[in-house]
């Protein structure tokens, strides 16, 4: 019964690993009613290190986990600072709204 338990905390963990490295190869869509913004990831992490968006580490890789609408660098902000700014010191990338938020 223990080794049972022991394959299937082995599987359990198999699909959490795969999925994180899944994650980085799919476009990563976030919702919201303003207009969804998709983005890919795998794009994005070619040239660019985990830590420049991820800047608090990957613990807790979702920007909701603390930016939210009452924090001082707000949820909206954080992205929009984050990937706006980028996009506009490069000059590429999407800096107008509707070329990131499509309805
Ligand atoms: C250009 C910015 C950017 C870069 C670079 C980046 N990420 Fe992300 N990543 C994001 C955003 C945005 C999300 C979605 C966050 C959210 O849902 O709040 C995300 C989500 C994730 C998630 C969670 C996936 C999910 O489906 O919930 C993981 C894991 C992750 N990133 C790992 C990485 C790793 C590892 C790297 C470096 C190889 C990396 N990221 C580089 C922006 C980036
Ligand atoms: C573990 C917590 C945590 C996570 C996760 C996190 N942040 Fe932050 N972030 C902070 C804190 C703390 C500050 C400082 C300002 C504040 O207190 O609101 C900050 C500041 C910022 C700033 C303004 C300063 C700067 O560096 O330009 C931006 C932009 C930002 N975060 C974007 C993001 C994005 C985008 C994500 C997701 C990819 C993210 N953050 C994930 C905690 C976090
Ligand atoms: C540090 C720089 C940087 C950051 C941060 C960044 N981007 Fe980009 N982004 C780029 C560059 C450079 C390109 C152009 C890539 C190319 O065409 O080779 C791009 C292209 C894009 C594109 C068009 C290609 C695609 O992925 O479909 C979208 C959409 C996009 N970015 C969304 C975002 C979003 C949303 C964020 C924030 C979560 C973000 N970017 C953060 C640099 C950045
Ligand atoms: C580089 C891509 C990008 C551009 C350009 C952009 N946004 Fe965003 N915006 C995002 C991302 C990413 C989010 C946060 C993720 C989400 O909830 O979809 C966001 C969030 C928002 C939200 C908050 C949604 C919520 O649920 O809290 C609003 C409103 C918004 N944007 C409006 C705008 C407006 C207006 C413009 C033009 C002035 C604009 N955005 C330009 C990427 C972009």
């Amino acid at each position: 019964m223990r080794k049972y338990f022991i394959l299937l905390g082995l599987v359990i963990l198999l699909c959490y690993l795969s999925n994180f490295i899944h994650a980085q190869e799919e476009k990563i869509i976030l919702e919201n009613k303003f207009g969804n913004v998709t983005f890919s990831h795998k794009l994005h992490t070619e040239s660019i290190s985990c830590q420049i968006c991820h800047h608090k580490g990957l613990d807790s890789p979702k920007c909701s986990d603390c930016h939210t609408k009452d924090t001082e660098v707000n949820y909206m902000s954080a992205f929009h600072r984050k990937c706006i700014d980028c996009h506009k010191e490069k000059a590429k990338g999407p800096v107008s709204c509707n070329d990131c938020h499509k309805k």
